[in-house]
């Protein structure tokens, strides 16, 4: 076997090799697989393709690991699945397909293996093992896809213009593998993306979105999102990105790139931590800037607002991207609009109010902000730098103590509005609510201290201001 292999997946091939056997039909390892076990990462689902009938493959194989498997299978497009332990076992019979141009549907007929090869979308996706008596475990490579493997490179099979509009999320993916294996894409396939990036038109968004998440999740985001930017699809596909590159000079004063800086916030919120809508909060923090972008005679240019606005575009965004529209959404718009606060928090002289009012208002949030603003940092002057960080670490030691003595965070203010209303016999209304914030206010002020009874103490003073009297 020209792959390393636990035992585990060398009696898996066996008993496929045997069912392909009884079956009559050629078969092989193709695709993800072979080439992350070339690249020793962890590999997810098996692809087999045979020249001949996959779905009947998939049922000989299914009958001989446990009569009881399921195999779930697609008539029109010759595939099948089976389920096994933790594993998805994909089976496809070899096919030459070509796809209209204007439309996704694939015009299917039986191929060789070589056939199937040449229809794959990379040549390091096109590399297969014989699982066949002759040249079992043998690595069969047409396209050289073991050089492009060892050199690092994205390369299409076929002639790349009519690999991607046989499939245009293929331009995705190459950039997605270039951002998740930190290869390049060869010159002549690029050129090819960016010619044809206006047909990713024809994907739905879910597809899209998809890869836009993997790029995300990638070690270096930064590597495939300026690569969507450079080969014209991001334009397309998120034109509010794009809207953040560019520099502007007024009166021989510029401002930062921001979609760069944006990039460098991934990047850097990427080292310390894996969590994919902390990494959307990185890359939509700076949203706003564009629409906000104003420059000021004598001060220089200026994004005042940019949180807030940034903030009050997330949900739209969520929404055309087929993003989850609750909590997770909710969690990133949240640290786009907070993204400033812990900044101003560096500053001298900051009250205890002003650090309750950001444990009040991050709540569980706190540390996937102080993540992002510590990324927000990206001074290419290293004293700044660490100036900043120390700051930073002030502020943490702030917070910590404010939230030891005061039990902020997560915190429901101690008189509820029920209570309120019994207390003074009101229905729901304003002044319930006036009185709720009052007392809210007072203990993020330090007024009273955070409990019950200062409290009821300073609801019945507030509630005296008003006329209101107790009715027990
Ligand atoms: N494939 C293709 N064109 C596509 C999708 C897939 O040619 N648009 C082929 C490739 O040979 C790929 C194989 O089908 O290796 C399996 O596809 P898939 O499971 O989607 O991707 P993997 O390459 O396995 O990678 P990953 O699991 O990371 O998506």
């Amino acid at each position: 076997m020209q792959i390393p292999c636990t035992q585990r997946e060398m009696d898996l091939f066996e008993t496929v090799a045997g069912a392909a056997r009884q079956v009559g039909v050629p078969c092989y390892l193709i695709g993800g697989f072979v080439r992350d076990k070339l690249l020793d990462r962890p590999t997810k689902d098996m692809d087999i393709v045979c020249v001949g009938d996959g779905i009947a493959l998939a049922h000989k194989v299914a009958a001989l690991l446990d009569p009881s498997l399921k195999v779930n299978y697609f008539k029109n497009f010759g595939t099948a699945q089976i389920r096994y332990k933790d594993l998805e076992i994909e089976f496809v019979g070899a096919r030459k397909e070509s796809y209209n141009r204007d439309s996704r549907n694939p015009e299917v007929a039986p191929g060789t293996l070589e056939d199937d090869q040449l229809r794959r979308d990379f040549t390091i996706n096109a590399l297969a093992i014989s699982l066949n008596q002759a040249d079992y475990g043998q690595l069969l490579d047409p396209f050289n896809g073991r050089q492009d493997l060892q050199d690092k490179l994205i390369r299409t099979p076929l002639e790349p213009g009519s690999t991607f509009s046989d499939d245009p999320l293929r331009m995705m993916r190459a950039i997605r593998f270039a951002s998740q294996l930190n290869f390049s894409i060869v010159p002549e396939t690029f050129q090819a993306i960016a010619d044809h990036a206006a047909r990713i038109k024809i994907i739905s968004q879910e597809r899209i979105t998809d890869e836009l998440n993997k790029i995300l999740l990638s070690p270096k985001p930064s590597v495939g999102l300026d690569l969507l930017y450079r080969s014209g699809l991001l334009k397309i596909i998120f034109p509010q990105m794009t809207d953040l590159v560019g520099v502007e000079m007024v009166e021989g004063k510029g401002h930062k790139d921001n979609f760069y800086h944006t990039l460098q916030v991934i990047d850097n919120i990427s080292r310390h931590t894996p969590d994919l809508w902390l990494r959307w909060a990185a890359l939509l923090h700076d949203i706003g800037k564009p629409a906000t972008k104003r420059f000021e005679e004598g001060h220089g240019w200026t994004f005042h607002g940019h949180d807030a606005v940034g903030g009050k575009m997330v949900p739209r965004i969520f929404a055309r991207l087929k993003l989850p529209q609750h909590e997770k959404m909710r969690q990133v718009k949240k640290l786009v609009e907070l993204h400033l606060r812990p900044i101003s928090l560096t500053k001298e002289n900051i009250t205890d109010s002003a650090i309750r009012r950001l444990l009040f208002d991050a709540g569980e949030d706190l540390e996937a902000l102080m993540l992002l603003c510590e990324a927000d940092i990206t001074s290419k002057n290293r004293a700044k730098v660490k100036r900043y960080l120390e700051n930073f670490e002030l502020v943490r030691e702030r917070l910590k103590a404010v939230e030891e003595s005061d039990r902020i965070r997560n915190w429901q203010p101690p008189v509820t509005g029920e209570l309120i209303m019994e207390v003074f016999g009101l229905k729901p209304g304003r002044v319930v609510g006036d009185l709720k914030n009052a007392i809210r206010e007072a203990i993020l002020d330090g007024i009273i201290p955070n409990n019950y009874q200062a409290a009821y103490q300073y609801m019945l003073e507030k509630a005296k201001e008003l006329d209101l009297t107790p009715v027990k």
